[in-house]
Parts: C-alpha cells; structure tokens; sequence
C-alpha cells in the first residue's frame, strides 16, 4: 500500500508538564496553527489536564489522549487511572508502553501488553511504543527485540482492533537527547515493524499500520524523517511543547 493511503498522526507527548491552567493556555496557542492539518493531530496530556485540553479541543480536529492506562476497570490500585474511567471523559488515545514507563516504572512487555488490550477494550485508540536502548543497538539486535516487543504488547489483540492502533518507534537513546536517528535508521526499524504485523496479520494489515518515528524529532529534522516510506507520522515530546515547531512540524506531516 502507498503511504500516502495511510494516515499519518502527529502526536504531542507533553509528559509531566504543564498545570490545568498552562495546559489551556497552550491549547489556545495551538488550535490556530493546527487548522487544516493535512495530518491527524492528537495531545497527550497528563491526566490532570485532559479535562482542559477536552474542553479547549472541543470543535477542532484535534484527538486527545493519556499517557497511560490501568489494565483493570476498577479496583485497588492506588494511583492508576482506567481506560473507561478515560473514555467517559471523551479521551481518544492512549500512549502505552512509553519507555520513560519501562525504564523509571517497571514496565515490562507483558504488562504493556494488558494495558493494549485494556485501552482496547475500552474503545481507546493506542500509541503503542517500542524501541531499543543504546547497547542494544551497538548490538545489533534492534529490529529482532522492537519486533518481540511488538509480538508480545499485540498478544491477543483480535484483527479488528488494529485500525485502533498505533505504533511508535522510539529509540530511547533519541528521546530527549537531542539525538534523532537518521532517517535510514527510523525507516528501517518502521519497516521492519510493519513487517512484524504483517507477519501477524497479514499484509494488507501491515500495509495500513500507522507507525510513527519519536525521538527529538523537532521543526528542523520532521521532513526528512516524515518523507520516508514507512514513517507515518512522529510522536514529538520537547517539541510538542513549543506550538510553532509543533506546528511545523503538522505542516511537513502534511506534505
Ligand atoms: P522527545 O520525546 O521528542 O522529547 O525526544 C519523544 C517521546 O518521548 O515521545
């Protein structure tokens, strides 16, 4: 399938920052610079904001998600938030399996993979996330482990929940390093992805994959990573941030 026939998504991953108050504020800055984005546009707030970034979005185009969700409706698990509890506000996406979760809060691949299918179930639209730290790359074994973490965060998600998926490769020796992976590196690790699915579910199942690249993408790198064939997007932590190079970076999404 043409990449053109996929959707691309650029998604912002504000992390820990920003007060409901600040939250508001930027959704303000950004909703005039994301008019007529040729690109899916989604904001992943902390969950303190969602109400505000909501209500500021409301009209606009714009998707918005979480940063995480429980594998549990309900129950006791002290501080967690649920994938209902996310939807009923009117939440769309959920960013699962980031490897700020895996390295400072003891994410492993199985329970990413009860998370996938929690937000699933819970009718949210997934950013799954997956990639290699810097020794496993110098190892060589970057597309074999980005695509065993694929296998197991996708375990027993059914064929029909796919198109409520997103995959997002993200070297952790990029993110917020100020280190991009060239754009060869970002396609190769993208295909080798879409080849993953494929293999699970078919080609044509592949083929539609939005998989997006993360990792210092910014303003001045976004075109030359979004023009590869298999990069379908990029979800943007600093530059997020920042509406202008967020919005340049919509604007060479939607080229
Ligand atoms: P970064 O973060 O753009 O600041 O590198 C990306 C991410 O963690 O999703």
């Amino acid at each position: 399938m043409n990449k053109a026939l996929r959707r691309a998504v650029i998604a912002g991953n504000w992390k820990m920052n920003k007060t409901p108050g600040e939250a508001a504020e930027l959704m303000e800055q950004l909703k005039p610079l994301c008019e007529g984005a040729g690109c899916g546009v989604v904001v992943c707030a902390p969950f303190v904001d969602l109400h505000a970034v909501l209500e500021a979005a409301q009209g606009t185009g714009i998707g918005v998600g979480a940063q995480n969700c429980h594998w549990e409706q309900s129950g006791a698990f002290t501080g967690e938030i649920s994938a209902p509890m996310l939807a009923s506000m009117g939440v769309q996406y959920v960013i699962i399996g980031h490897s700020e979760r895996r390295q400072y809060f003891g994410e492993t691949d199985a329970t990413v993979n009860r998370r996938v299918r929690a937000a699933l179930a819970g009718g949210l639209t997934v950013i799954l996330c997956v990639g290699e730290v810097l020794t496993q790359r110098e190892q060589g074994v970057t597309c074999e482990l980005v695509g065993m973490q694929t296998k197991i965060a996708l375990g027993g998600v059914a064929p029909e929940e796919l198109k409520n998926v997103i995959i997002a490769y993200e070297p952790v020796w990029a993110i917020g390093t100020g280190r991009t992976a060239t754009a060869e590196q970002a396609n190769e690790v993208c295909r080798a992805i879409r080849g993953t699915v494929s293999s699970l579910y078919g080609a044509a199942a592949g083929d539609a994959m939005t998989i997006q690249y993360g990792g210092s993408m910014n303003a001045g790198n976004a075109a030359e990573l979004l023009a590869q064939p298999d990069v379908d997007g990029g979800l943007i932590g600093g530059a997020s941030l920042k509406p202008a190079d967020f919005a340049a970076i919509i604007a060479a999404a939607g080229k």
